[in-house]
């Protein structure tokens, strides 16, 4: 791990006692200030709360809310809940995957797209939806995603 990033981590510790229960928040913190949760950073936080690393992993893996890989520069969110499924969501999900050649789940290569699902986005009016960035996107069909994932991505 570079030094500059187990000083930042140092320096987060620093605002823990290193009690176990601490586990969640560090780890919380820790993502805020490297946008994910790497190898590395996953067996400091273990030594420095004297618990196994594959608690933390166990951890990691366990919450969606945590992040093992980098994120790409451009996050695509689809809806997996009922409404935009019975919808078509998985279509749009399909669909999505076939565009960016990759999973739910996955960062592309190039590191342009992030892929994930999420569980219901308070949207269910304009099922099925997908998210890119910070911009809904409702009612969409396999044929609208190519052209809304290059309206809205950020050009790298
Ligand atoms: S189920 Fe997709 S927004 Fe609610």
């Amino acid at each position: 791990m570079p030094n500059i990033e187990k000083d930042t981590l140092e320096m987060i510790f620093t605002r823990f006692s290193g009690s176990s229960d601490q586990l969640i928040p560090i780890m919380e913190e820790a993502q805020n200030v490297f946008g994910y949760l790497s190898s590395e950073v996953m067996k400091e936080i273990a030594r420095f709360l004297k618990i196994p690393e594959s608690k933390v992993y166990g951890v990691a893996t366990f919450y969606a809310l945590f992040r093992l890989s980098p994120r790409g520069e451009n996050m695509v969110r689809v809806c997996r809940g009922t409404a935009c499924h019975v919808k078509g969501g998985p279509y749009i999900l399909q669909e999505v995957e076939k565009r960016l050649g990759i999973k739910a789940g996955e960062t592309g290569a190039d590191m342009k797209f992030s892929l994930e699902t999420i569980s219901c986005f308070g949207s269910c009016a304009l099922a099925p939806i997908m998210v890119i960035n910070d911009t809904v996107y409702g009612r969409m069909t396999p044929a609208k995603v190519e052209e809304t994932i290059s309206d809205s991505s950020k050009e790298t």
